[in-house]
């Protein structure tokens, strides 16, 4: 199979990350398109010169424009602060490379829509929003049971994504806590497509929200230790009315948080239905939780899943999967789908993202105007 040969635009946490995926390919069975990553960009000399450590990278340049430049590079990966999302993606696309991006898949609204743009202008791009954590096995059951109609009525869904460095106070400034670097959404722009991909896949979809915000540390310290302005949200819950594609409405919860205690990057996902209920967390990512029902009495029931994923691995079924895992398989995900190969849980999608930033314009007006506010993504 032909391999997909890389340019990364932004070498930093998620860039090193998705480039050490790209050597473990023989980790994956089967013949699929290999991502090698022949170019780096990077701002930062640092950060630029690790990838000195990938030995398919033979191109380094400080200036994305010239990265896009290189005929050999056929894909770009771009993890950046939000605020360069627009242009650079808009740029990405526009020099007619498929596009693997980041969430928030631009800072805002208006933001997405230039990209969006761009996408119209060049519907031969391949496009795609980056999000690992459906690709957990444990996850991948949940939607067989829901794509199998195993749930039946909803009764109420929730979503979350939680950290705790933010706890530390002393923790210094960086660019995810600044408004014009991170944008208006704070932690919602982080995180929030952690907690949407799974829903908005299997068809449920809010259509009211009502936020609540907080910023929780108003201060933190600067590259010189004294106090700056820290003036993201760091803490939503976003509390919506949800439907499903059978017409049935629920109460539907997103959660995103950098100050839950003792939390590292804990994901949660639960679907309670009349007939069956699950939940995930990332806290015990070898297993599902799911209820079996006695007569009138449900118990939660602990089944280990082990090591079943979307694309199957060399790895023995008995050993756990982990954050590393998840993001190996949405690479795998993200060629084949370029190759237009079978993938039964593809990336996020532009359109996706779309309905993300709907939501989260929707929250920020919710809590402004103190209510509910409605919303139509179908
Ligand atoms: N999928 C996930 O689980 C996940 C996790 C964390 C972050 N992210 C997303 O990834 C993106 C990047 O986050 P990160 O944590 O890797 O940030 P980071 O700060 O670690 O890395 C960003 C990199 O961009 C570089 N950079 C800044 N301006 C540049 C420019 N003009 N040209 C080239 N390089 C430039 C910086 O030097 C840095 O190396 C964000 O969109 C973030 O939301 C995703």
């Amino acid at each position: 199979m032909k391999p997909v040969r890389f340019g990364f635009i932004g070498c930093g946490l998620m860039g090193r990350e998705l480039a050490t995926a790209s050597l473990r390919w023989p980790h994956l069975l089967g013949d699929l398109p290999r991502p090698v990553i022949v170019a780096a960009c990077d701002t930062s000399e640092e950060n630029l010169t690790w990838f000195r450590k990938i030995p398919t990278v033979h191109a380094f340049y400080r200036d994305y424009r010239e990265l896009l430049q290189n005929p050999e590079i056929e894909a770009v990966y771009c993890a950046l602060p939000h605020a360069l999302h627009a242009q650079v993606y808009r740029d990405i696309i526009l020099s007619g490379k498929h596009l693997l991006g980041e969430k928030p898949f631009g800072m805002d609204l208006s933001a997405f829509e230039t990209i969006q743009s761009a996408m119209q202008q060049r519907p031969d791009v391949f496009v795609r929003c980056s999000s690992e954590f459906p690709y957990y096995p444990a996850v991948q059951q949940i939607v067989r049971w829901f794509q199998a109609g195993a749930f039946g009525q909803v009764i109420e869904t929730r979503f979350a994504i939680k950290h705790s460095s933010d706890m530390d106070l002393k923790k210094p400034i960086n660019w995810k806590r600044q408004r014009d670097k991170n944008g208006d959404y704070g932690c919602m722009g982080d995180l929030g497509i952690h907690t949407q991909h799974l829903p908005f896949r299997l068809g449920l979809l809010p259509h009211m929200v009502g936020a609540q915000l907080a910023n929780l540390v108003k201060t933190r310290p600067g590259p010189n230790g004294a106090p700056v302005p820290c003036e993201t949200w760091d803490n939503a819950i976003l509390s919506c009315e949800g439907h499903d594609q059978n017409g049935d409405v629920f109460p539907m919860v997103f959660e995103m948080k950098r100050m839950a205690p003792g939390c590292t990057n804990t994901v949660e996902y639960e679907i309670d239905g009349i007939n069956l209920s699950a939940r995930f967390t990332t806290d015990d990512p070898n297993a599902v939780y799911f209820t079996q029902s006695m007569g009138q009495k449900q118990a939660w029931t602990r089944l280990v899943v082990g090591q079943a994923p979307l694309f199957p691995v060399i790895t023995g079924g008995i050993f756990e999967f982990g954050f590393s895992d998840s993001i190996l398989q949405m690479l795998a995900a993200f060629t084949s789908e370029l190759r237009g190969l079978p993938c039964a849980f593809p990336c996020f999608t532009p359109d996706e993202a779309h309905k993300s930033h709907l939501l989260l314009t929707a929250a920020l007006q919710s809590y402004n105007e103190k209510r509910m506010v409605p919303l139509s993504l179908d």
